[in-house]
């Protein structure tokens, strides 16, 4: 959610901000700013409303050969998207770049009379405050930026720039991640290691309550009491295939269709088919811990949240005496909840940024409860701070909407699951068909990719125009029809919500008309009989259904089926959202929408 980058070398400080941008795009896209200073101080702010190539276009009239600078792509929090309140912010001499939110910014602007608002952000008075302290260049730069943040509740990343000293750059962070690239002869900033790849794989990780003074040739990082800490370099892990487009047309084709390869990176070295057990090496848990589970939470956001519903269906299916409780992050920081002594949280995020997720593991290790996470980024932050965790390794995921990282998280939690189950002595003869298929699952996901993808998109087309939807499942299917409703809704902005067939009678089937299709998840299963007759009283109604189904005999009169390889009993689910993921991409491509940045959202939300 929003991105930060920075340089100071040799190069071209303009072509590095406006790249790196583009490379943190999808972290937030209403709005873009770059400032540069020359040698002797003189500063060129350029910014825009929406895309970065607003901007590039303002650029083109602007050109410098400056050598330091810092940039901004903004998801709005305070004030709407325009050019008045994108970053960065100026006050007096300095420039400043932020992401977070500075939650006592109201308290701090009264005291800070003197400057002159232009914007409506919570930004401009951090930059003011800085200022207020920095006193047109009385004190060093980072002694004003340290004194400013000590008195700022909420939460930051920020670069702050000043005409009188052309040859640093101060970073702090507070909850929202920065990573400094050491280069040869410079040094590079970003929010996200993505936008440094291409200049340096060598990255400092900033901590929560550090600053740093950046030069061309050093990085000189201290707490905000002053301590001196010393600065880690550490290799970045991602390759530059894994951040472009592959010559798909849009990320999220690529991120979908790769999932055979990506899950397979989850399984890698975790499952051993032939004698039927999984291994994470990740967690660290003795098998005394593990034999001693009883409860589970599992905590996320989103897509995470509906992978942690998933899997929790499965691990009481072959876990005895365990409650597994999914919740919602952003619900479960504040609630009351007692956590009992025999439990294991599992933090469940692809950014490993999220700031509710994070919030939940800083409270439930508070507790004395150990944390696992799921996470797929790599040194992020709640990879960071759990007690243990498997990485689920699907290499980064650039479009907004998540897709091969909800298949590897329920995989992953679920071979979690079959870990407890192992220590608690479960028969091998219940958990091996679980681990059988876990491992055929690579190439089921291929073979549904391929054998489904003409007509789920022929079908996503024919209901593109639909502006609501219903998605239908039960047991697992009934997180997987969460799931596909929030793809479609997210998108392609079709008001689509997910029930539990057990449920229709209870309220929704009040809804089914002709503004409505249906999406009924039917996986062959012990409950199948029961959804195809809730299926039967939509289409008494005259409901517009697509089933997708692995029922080979399927034979129900709907409108459209789609059907995937019988192969898979217990994990069909799964392959079942790889067809939703498909419909909504379609869907959304058909109705001309911007597929990977959807409006109003971003990736990686790191505010609350
Ligand atoms: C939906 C989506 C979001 C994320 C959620 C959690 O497609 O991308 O719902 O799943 O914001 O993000 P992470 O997993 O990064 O914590």
């Amino acid at each position: 959610m929003c991105g930060i980058v920075g340089y100071i070398g040799n190069k071209n400080a303009q072509n590095f901000l406006i790249s790196g941008l583009k490379r943190l795009e999808y972290r937030g896209y209403d709005s873009a700013g770059i400032v540069t200073l020359n040698a002797e101080g003189e500063a060129t702010l350029l910014r825009a409303k929406g895309k970065i190539l607003n901007l590039e276009e303002k650029l083109a009239a602007n050109k410098r050969d400056d050598k330091i600078g810092i940039g901004h792509t903004r998801w709005a929090t305070h004030g709407e998207p325009s050019e008045t309140n994108a970053h960065p912010h100026r006050a007096g001499k300095i420039y400043l770049v932020h992401n977070g939110i500075i939650e006592n910014y109201k308290e701090l602007k009264e005291n800070l009379k003197e400057h002159d608002f232009k914007s409506q952000t919570d930004t401009e008075v951090l930059a003011a405050l800085i200022n207020s302290f920095y006193k047109d260049g009385e004190y060093p730069l980072a002694n004003a930026v340290v004194q400013a943040l000590k008195l700022v509740k909420g939460t930051y990343g920020i670069a702050v720039v000043s005409c009188l000293s052309p040859d640093e750059i101060v970073v702090a962070r507070s909850g929202s991640p920065l990573v400094i690239g050491v280069g040869h002869d410079e040094t590079l900033l970003a929010s996200d290691a993505s936008a440094l790849l291409r200049h340096t794989k060598r990255a400092i990780y900033l901590n929560d309550g550090e600053v740093a003074l950046i030069r061309k040739n050093s990085v000189e990082i201290k707490t905000l009491n002053a301590e001196p800490v010393s600065a880690k370099v550490e290799e970045i892990e991602t390759n530059i295939a894994a951040i472009q487009k592959g010559g798909y047309e849009h990320f999220l084709l690529k991120e979908i269709m790769e999932q055979p390869e990506s899950l397979m990176e989850t399984l890698r070295g975790r499952v051993n088919a032939k004698d039927g057990t999984v291994r994470l090496g990740g967690p660290g848990l003795s098998e005394e811990k593990l034999r001693g589970i009883k409860h589970l939470v599992i905590v996320g956001c989103g897509t995470a949240y509906h992978a942690g519903l998933l899997a929790g269906y499965y691990i009481e299916q072959f876990t005895p005496e365990i409650t597994v409780e999914t919740v919602i992050a952003s619900e479960y920081r504040y609630r009351n909840a007692y956590i009992p002594k025999d439990s294991v949280a599992l933090i469940v995020s692809q950014s490993g940024e999220t700031a509710d997720t994070l919030a939940c593991l800083r409270e439930i290790k508070k507790q004395g409860i150990p944390t696992i996470g799921i996470v797929n980024a790599i040194g992020s932050t709640i990879a960071r701070e759990v007690d243990g965790g498997t990485y689920v390794h699907v290499g980064p995921e650039i479009s907004v909407a998540s897709t091969k990282a909800f298949t590897s998280q329920a995989i992953a939690m679920v071979m979690f699951g079959l870990t407890i189950a192992q220590a608690k002595g479960v028969k091998s003869s219940m958990l091996r068909p679980y681990v059988e298929e876990i491992a055929k699952l690579p190439e089921a996901v291929r073979e549904t990719l391929d054998s489904t993808h003409d007509i789920v998109k022929n079908v996503a087309e024919k209901y593109a125009e639909y502006e609501h939807a219903i998605y239908l499942g039960r047991d697992t299917a009934y997180p997987t029809a969460m799931e596909g409703a929030l793809k479609l809704k997210e998108i392609a902005y079709v008001d689509a919500n997910a029930y539990a067939f057990g449920e229709l009678k209870h309220g929704p089937l009040a809804l089914v008309d002709d503004r409505f299709f249906e999406m009924a998840l039917l996986p062959e299963g012990e409950l199948y009989e029961k959804a195809v007759s809730n299926v039967q009283e939509v289409l008494a109604r005259g409901g517009h259904i697509v089933a997708v189904t692995n029922v080979e005999d399927f034979d129900l009169p709907v409108e459209s089926v789609i059907k995937i390889p019988a192969e898979i009993r217990l994990f069909a689910p799964i392959l079942m959202n790889l067809v939703s993921q498909l419909f909504a991409y379609y869907a959304t491509v058909a109705k001309g929408l911007n597929v990977d940045q959807p409006r109003n959202l971003a990736k990686s939300v790191t505010v609350e």
